[in-house]
């Protein structure tokens, strides 16, 4: 890999900036994937209380399949990409139907389910089973293309190969959920688009981005 000791310096760095939230106090798969779809297009500030709102409503996967569509949706409401909610819901009853109410643990089980992509797929595996799955999302590609100095576009079949090849190389194989979210939060709080906080940065002494002012430039889009 490219320098010793990247996964236990941002888990270390996570460990002492990380927004403690409820999703993180458990491993409980169904906690964990309800948050993920959740997030996947809603900012950490607005999901937190429809997170909270559905755990407590209903506060197993068997719970959730026995609620109406029209009452989900209700719950839903505001969040917007209400075909979330749709998948949500179709896929705690598969889950209730298919695995007895028992959130699937193989890899090749949770990425079957209707919703759930490679990247929701990792951070079940890794998060709610310690398995060594990484994620890969916006905050990766911005966080590894400018500390290891990576310009292939993010969003070309090629970049998406070499990013995934990079995170999974680097993942802490002992520790892949909190390896995963650390390096996920460290992009959404340290590492930002704009104005990211390089003075207090751990990596501040070997980012590529930070020695050869590449910061505005990486991540690189090709767009279209
Ligand atoms: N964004 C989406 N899921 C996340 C997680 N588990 N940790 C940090 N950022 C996230």
């Amino acid at each position: 890999v490219y320098f010793e000791g990247f996964g236990q310096i941002i888990q270390q760095w996570y460990k002492q900036f990380k927004r403690h939230l409820p999703w993180r106090e458990t491993s409980d798969p169904y906690l964990i994937w309800l948050s993920e779809i959740i997030l996947q297009q809603t900012r950490i500030d607005q999901g937190l209380a429809y997170f909270n709102r559905f755990a407590e409503n209903y506060p197993t996967v068997e719970k959730l399949a026995a609620a109406s569509e029209d009452e989900v949706l209700k719950l839903w409401q505001g969040l917007g990409y209400y075909s979330r909610a749709r998948n949500l819901h179709f896929t705690a009853k598969t889950i209730t139907r298919e695995f007895g109410g028992q959130f699937p643990k193989q890899y090749s089980d949770i990425i079957k389910l209707k919703g759930v992509g490679e990247y929701t797929a990792a951070a079940i595996a890794s998060i709610s089973y310690k398995q060594p799955y990484a994620v890969v999302d916006g905050n990766v590609y911005r966080v590894l293309s400018r500390i290891f100095g990576i310009d292939t576009p993010i969003d070309s079949t090629e970049g998406k190969k070499a990013f995934k090849q990079l995170a999974e190389d680097l993942l802490d194989r002992n520790n892949p959920g909190d390896h995963n979210q650390a390096v996920m939060e460290f992009g959404a709080i340290q590492c930002t688009p704009k104005n990211p906080n390089c003075a207090a940065c751990p990596f501040c002494d070997r980012c590529f981005a930070l020695q050869g002012k590449a910061i505005e430039r990486l991540p690189v889009k090709q767009g279209k």
